[in-house]
C-alpha cells in the first residue's frame, strides 16, 4: 500500500536530553501544530530534525531516540552543530525568513550558509529516497527545504512530490534580491504541485518563475521540459473540533476540574468585573509586531486615560530561534517596553500588562482563549496566523472580538473580524475602542459566520484538498507526456 511521507525541518515533537533521559515536548508553530492533527491516526511517516545536534546525543541513547520518534510516527535526519548553525539559524532564519517577510534589512547573504543549506537539503532528500517506494506520495514543507523537491525528482523521477510553503512568498522585486534566486526556484520546480496559503503568494511565485526562469506559465500551470507543475492556493485550517470541544469543556467545567491557571483567571475576572482582558499570543518574532503592539497600547492608554483599570493586556510570547541576534534584540526591546508601560501606568490595584515569556501547554492556551474578551493579533507580516482561527474556534458562546492585522494570511478568510493596518495607530486605537464596546449580539453575529467558515475549511479538508490535487496533477501530467 502506498504511503505519504511528510517531510519538514520541525517534527511535531522536540527531543531534549536531561540526565541521560529523553524528554519530548510538543513543538510550537503553525506547521507542527496543524500537521500534527493531519498526521495523528494515519500510517504516514514524518521525517524531520529532532531538535538535537549529533554532539548532544550520547551513544547509548541513539536507539532509544529512534524508538521514541517511531512511537510518534516520525524518523529523524541527523544534523551536527555546524549544520544547524548554517542551515537553520543561518540560511533559513537569517536569509529566507526575513526576506520572505519583507524585512530586507535583516537578510544576510552568506555564501557559507547557502552551501550548508544545500548540503542539509540533500540530507533530507536522501532520507526520503532511502524510505520511499515509487508509488508513495512525498509532501515537503516550508522554506527550510526548498531544494528538496528537485533533489528527490532527480533520483526518483516518477514519484509524486508536493510542496507547501507556510510563509509568504514575496513580490518579485523582493525575491530578486536573493543571490541564489534561480536555484531556489529550480529546487521548488521539482514538485508536481506547489501550494501557498493565499492567492497573492501564488501570484508572486508565478511572476518570479516567469521572469527569472523564463518558463511558460498558463493560468496556474508551469510548463517545464516534459512536465507540468501546478501551483495553487490552499489556506491552512485548524483542527476545529479539537478547539471548539476544548472550549466547550472549559466553559462547562466545574471549578474543581479547571486548571489552577483558569481558577486564577476566574478570580481576577470576578474581582474586576467591568475590566476587559485583551490577549496577544505569538512566537517572539519580529514579524509578529509585538513591539509595535506594545507601543500602540501605550499610545491608547495615553490618548484614552478613561480606560485605565478597565483593560488588561495579556502577552504570551513564546521563545523562538534565540540564537539569532534579531530575536535577542527583540526580547530585550519587549522586556523594556513591558517594564516601561507597567512602570508608567500601574496603580495599587492594576498592572496593565501581564507578560509570559514561555510556551504554554494546550490546556492553558485554551484557558487564555476562553477567558479573554478580545484577541489582538497584529503581525507586520504573517503567512497565515493560526492563533486567530484557534481563538474564534474556542468561543463556545460566540462572544469575543478578534482584532487582526490585514497583513496576516488569515485576514483573507476572516473579514468579520476587525481588520487593521498595524502601522496605523489611530486605526488601532479606534479598533480597541470598538472591540471594548461592541454589543454582545454583534460579537455573536460576526463569530457565527467565522466559526461556520472555520469548521467547514478545517485542517483535514486542507490536507485532503492538497493531496487530492497532487494525485490529480500526477495523473494529468502522465497523460500530458
Ligand atoms: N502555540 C503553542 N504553544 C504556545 C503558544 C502557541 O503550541 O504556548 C501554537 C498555537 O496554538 C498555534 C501555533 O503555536 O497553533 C502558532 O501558529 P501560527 O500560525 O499562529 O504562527 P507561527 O508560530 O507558525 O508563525
Ligand atoms: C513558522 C514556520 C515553521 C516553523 C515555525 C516555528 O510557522 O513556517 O516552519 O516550524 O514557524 O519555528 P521554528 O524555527 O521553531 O521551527
Amino acid at each position: 500500500m502506498s504511503k505519504t511521507i511528510i517531510i519538514s525541518n520541525r517534527l511535531p515533537v522536540q527531543l531534549e536530553i536531561h540526565n541521560n533521559e529523553i524528554k519530548t515536548t510538543p513543538s510550537v508553530g503553525g506547521l507542527a501544530t496543524g500537521m500534527k492533527s493531519v498526521h495523528s491516526g494515519s500510517n504516514d511517516l514524518w521525517i524531520g530534525w529532532s531538535g538535537l545536534t549529533d554532539e548532544n546525543i550520547p551513544k547509548n541513547l541513539e536507539e532509544k531516540i529512534d524508538t521514541t520518534l517511531k512511537d510518534h510516527g516520525c524518523a529523524k535526519v541527523k544534523l551536527n552543530a555546524e549544520e544547524v548553525d548554517g542551515f537553520y539559524f543561518g540560511f533559513s532564519n537569517r536569509t529566507i525568513w526575513p526576506l520572505f517577510h519583507y524585512f530586507l534589512e535583516y537578510s544576510e547573504f552568506e555564501l557559507n550558509n547557502w552551501e550548508i543549506y544545500k548540503a542539509v537539503n540533500q540530507k533530507f532528500a536522501d532520507a526520503i529516497i532511502a524510505k520511499a517506494d515509487d508509488d508513495d506520495i512525498i509532501w515537503v514543507h516550508d522554506y527550510q527545504l526548498m531544494l528538496v523537491p528537485q533533489m528527490v525528482k532527480d533520483k526518483k523521477p516518477d514519484i509524486s512530490i508536493g510542496f507547501f510553503l507556510h510563509i509568504p512568498f514575496p513580490s518579485y522585486e523582493i525575491f530578486r534580491t536573493l543571490p541564489w534566486r534561480e536555484e531556489i526556484l529550480r529546487g521548488l520546480m521539482g514538485s508536481d504541485l506547489i501550494g501557498f496559503h493565499t492567492y497573492d503568494y501564488e501570484r508572486h511565485f508565478l511572476s518570479s518563475v516567469r521572469r527569472l526562469l523564463g518558463l511558460d506559465v498558463s493560468f496556474n500551470e508551469v510548463h517545464i521540459e516534459n512536465r507540468i507543475v501546478k501551483v495553487d492556493s490552499f489556506p491552512m485550517g485548524i483542527d476545529y473540533k479539537k478547539f471548539s470541544e476544548a472550549g466547550k469543556a472549559n466553559s462547562l467545567n466545574i471549578t474543581e476540574n479547571q486548571s489552577d491557571f483558569q481558577q486564577r483567571l476566574n478570580a481576577h475576572k470576578e474581582s474586576t468585573k467591568d475590566a476587559k482582558l485583551i490577549l496577544s499570543i505569538d512566537r517572539l518574532d519580529y514579524t509578529k509586531g509585538i513591539a509595535k503592539r506594545l507601543n500602540a497600547f501605550e499610545y491608547f492608554l495615553n490618548k484614552h486615560p478613561e480606560y485605565k483599570e478597565k483593560v488588561r493586556l495579556i502577552i504570551l510570547a513564546v521563545p523562538s530561534r534565540s540564537n539569532v541576534p534579531q530575536y535577542q534584540l527583540l526580547k530585550k526591546e519587549v522586556d523594556e517596553l513591558v517594564g516601561r508601560i507597567n512602570g508608567e501606568f500601574s496603580t495599587v490595584n492594576w498592572t496593565p500588562i501581564w507578560y509570559f515569556y514561555r510556551s504554554m501547554p494546550f490546556e492553558n492556551l485554551i484557558d487564555l482563549y476562553t477567558s479573554c474578551d478580545i484577541a489582538w493579533l497584529t503581525p507586520i507580516r504573517d503567512g497565515m496566523n493560526l492563533v486567530a482561527k484557534e481563538y474564534i474556534a474556542t468561543r463556545t458562546d460566540k462572544t469575543g472580538v478578534l482584532i487582526l492585522s490585514e497583513m496576516a494570511g488569515s485576514a483573507n478568510e476572516m473579514n468579520e473580524s476587525l481588520l487593521i493596518n498595524p502601522n496605523n495607530f489611530e486605526q488601532t486605537v479606534a479598533a480597541l475602542q470598538q472591540a471594548i464596546n461592541m454589543p454582545v449580539e454583534e460579537q455573536q453575529e460576526r463569530n457565527d459566520i467565522l466559526q461556520k467558515r472555520l469548521e467547514r475549511y478545517n485542517v483535514e479538508k486542507w490536507a485532503n484538498d492538497f493531496i487530492n490535487s497532487l494525485k490529480e496533477q500526477k495523473e494529468n501530467s502522465i497523460s500530458y507526456v
